[in-house]
């Protein structure tokens, strides 16, 4: 039987991305969105094309409730998730500090960091032995340019990620990536250009070029703890 992979914001962008790859190497995904059934569907559609096998959960992963529902759904049809990928995320409003609203500074923190913590706490009930993989981002490391609630989230992200890597091991590794700027709609195209003037690559990454180091992390037994940053030399440490 194939393994089994959740992706939470799974069905368009850098999640996408992931959901595809995955199917390339033969998991059957649990595509997560939260707003978009229509790209869910057609992040489906793309994987049965393939010969793959998907599903489709929708859940806000912020939401305690509605993840344990979501999780059980995908036991009930997927039978077990040997890969959990937290990589649903989102912006905030304002990207100037002064005029960041405590509601604004919730809704980064609770989807970016809380959403991993609760769907992290929801798949390892049922996952005794897999491998997790949470997208993190440059802004977790150098304080970025999108707002100090977004970056704050991504350096909680790396902790997290240290974190589970020590408690989980030895049956579950945990790892991150953190992207640079990546060519989805998170980033307007107005900021993609600003970033790829700042990038020694002269370009933002691919959604899939995010996704290739996700499997290297997959396919490998031995990497725990480990933060990959794919960001074209943006920031390098
Ligand atoms: N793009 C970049 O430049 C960049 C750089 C570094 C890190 N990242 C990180 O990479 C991840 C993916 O970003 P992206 O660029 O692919 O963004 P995107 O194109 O805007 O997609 C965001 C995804 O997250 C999902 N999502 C948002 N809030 C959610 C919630 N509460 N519950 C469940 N799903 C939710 C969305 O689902 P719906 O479609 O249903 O709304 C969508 O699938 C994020 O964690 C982001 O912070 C991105």
């Amino acid at each position: 039987m194939e393994k089994v992979a959740l992706v939470t914001g799974g069905d368009r962008g850098i999640g996408r991305a992931i959901s595809l790859a995955l199917a390339k190497k033969g998991y059957a995904v649990a595509i997560n969105y939260r707003k978009n059934k229509d790209k869910a569907e057609e992040t489906m559609k793309m994987i049965e094309e393939m010969g793959g096998k998907a599903m489709i959960v929708k859940f806000d992963v912020s939401k305690r409730d509605e993840v344990r529902e979501g999780v059980k759904k995908i036991i009930d049809e997927f039978g077990r998730i040997d890969v959990l990928i937290n990589n649903a995320g989102i912006l905030g409003k304002n990207s100037k500090f002064e005029e960041i609203e405590d509601e604004d500074w919730d809704n980064v923190l609770n989807t970016n960091l809380k959403g991993a913590f609760i769907v992290t706490q929801e798949v390892t009930k049922y996952m005794k032995k897999g491998k997790i993989v949470n997208i993190a981002s440059i802004a977790g490391r150098n304080g970025g340019t999108v707002g100090v609630h977004y970056a704050a989230s991504k350096a909680g992200i790396i902790g997290l990620t240290f974190a589970l890597a020590s408690q989980l091991a030895p049956n579950i590794l945990v790892n991150g990536v953190a992207p640079g700027p990546v060519d989805t709609e998170l980033l307007s195209e107005e900021k993609k250009r600003e970033l790829s003037k700042l990038t020694p690559l002269g370009r933002v990454a691919r959604p899939e070029e995010i996704a290739h180091a996700v499997i290297f992390l997959l396919e490998n037994d031995y990497v725990n703890g480990t933060i990959i940053d794919v960001n074209g030399g943006r920031y390098m440490h």
